[in-house]
């Protein structure tokens, strides 16, 4: 399956951008117009949902039956935020994202400076009422955003982005480069899976589960990323293809070849499927999710 809109998983990307929406409507008021502007072309600019669609598979593998569409909006907020800042010229200094000019290039760097920073209490504000309106208790609540503030943070998403920047001009060994993906794209997987088990108040051992899980496919995601830089046109991915080669980045494929990082994403996503099946909770969600990461073709 190499298109997400044909997974037919519960939570669809246009249920999330709904979500999104109505979010930003209500949500923006007070900031400053054209950083509200800012947030509302980041967050409201298409992508996959891939990390929404996981948080809802995660609830539901568990039991989860209400709509948790509020609690999985709240990750693609701070997915959004990662991109505004990646795209910055003082990180991959890109032009497009998500088949359109970038934050920076329509709003310019401090405007979307600002923005990105705007939007991650933002996103912690998502999770909690989403993890409200679930019934949870308030300090489950909390649980939730904490455990998605520390993947964005320095343990995890920026401190895989700062380790990201150091290694440009560098050959990492794969020991290194594996670390760095598992920061700044791996974490923020986790999270998704984690917060949609805690969304249903999941067990540790299905916590465990969908951690290994996570783990798993949030690897193979940044490598199949880094093939796709390599094998995709600009005009597929929506933004600019061969970015990795011309900032000297560490890559899998740099490292393995194209076929020997798509292996290798293929081993990761067997791992993941057999963590799940272990514990009895591989959905076919959760499963199509897996076989999507490495099949995509954007
Ligand atoms: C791109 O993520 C950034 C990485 C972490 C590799 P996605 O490929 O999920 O981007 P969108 O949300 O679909 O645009
Ligand atoms: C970005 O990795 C990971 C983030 C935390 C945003 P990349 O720099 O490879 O993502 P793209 O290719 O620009 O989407
Ligand atoms: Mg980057
Ligand atoms: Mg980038
Ligand atoms: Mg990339």
């Amino acid at each position: 399956m190499t298109d997400i809109a044909a997974l037919r998983l519960a939570v669809d990307r246009r249920a999330i951008d709904d979500t999104l929406a109505a979010f930003c409507a209500t949500e923006l008021g007070g900031i400053e117009p054209r950083v509200a502007e800012a947030i509302r072309y980041s967050v409201l600019g298409g992508g996959k949902r891939l990390r929404a669609m996981l948080v809802a598979a995660a609830y539901e593998a568990v039991g989860g039956t209400a709509d948790c569409r509020v609690l999985a909006s709240a990750v693609e907020v701070i997915h959004a935020y990662s991109l505004v800042h990646d795209d910055l010229p003082c990180m991959d200094d890109d032009d497009v994202r998500r088949g359109r000019p970038t934050v920076h290039r329509v709003f310019g760097v401090p405007v979307a400076a600002c923005a990105g920073l705007a939007m991650v209490p933002l996103a912690a504000r998502c999770a909690y009422r989403g993890a409200l309106a679930l019934g949870l208790p308030s300090t489950a609540a909390a649980d939730i955003v904490r455990e998605l503030m520390r993947a964005a943070g320095a343990g995890g998403m920026i401190g895989g982005q700062i380790l990201d920047l150091e290694a440009e001009g560098v050959s990492l060994p794969l020991d290194e480069l594996e670390r760095v993906h598992r920061a700044k794209t791996g974490a923020l997987i986790v999270a998704a899976a984690r917060v949609g088990v805690r969304g249903a108040r999941g067990t540790d051992r299905e916590l465990e589960a969908v951690d290994r899980y996570g783990s798993a496919i949030g690897l193979a995601f940044q490598i199949m990323d880094d093939v796709l830089d390599v094998t995709a046109t600009t005009d597929v991915l929506g933004k600019t293809a061969g970015r990795d080669a011309a900032l000297r980045k560490s890559t899998y494929p740099a490292l393995l070849g194209t076929a020997g990082a798509t292996q290798r994403a293929g081993f990761l996503i067997a791992d993941a499927t057999g963590a799940l099946r272990e514990a009895g909770i591989l959905t076919p969600a959760l499963e199509s999710i897996a076989q999507y990461v490495v099949a995509r073709r954007s």
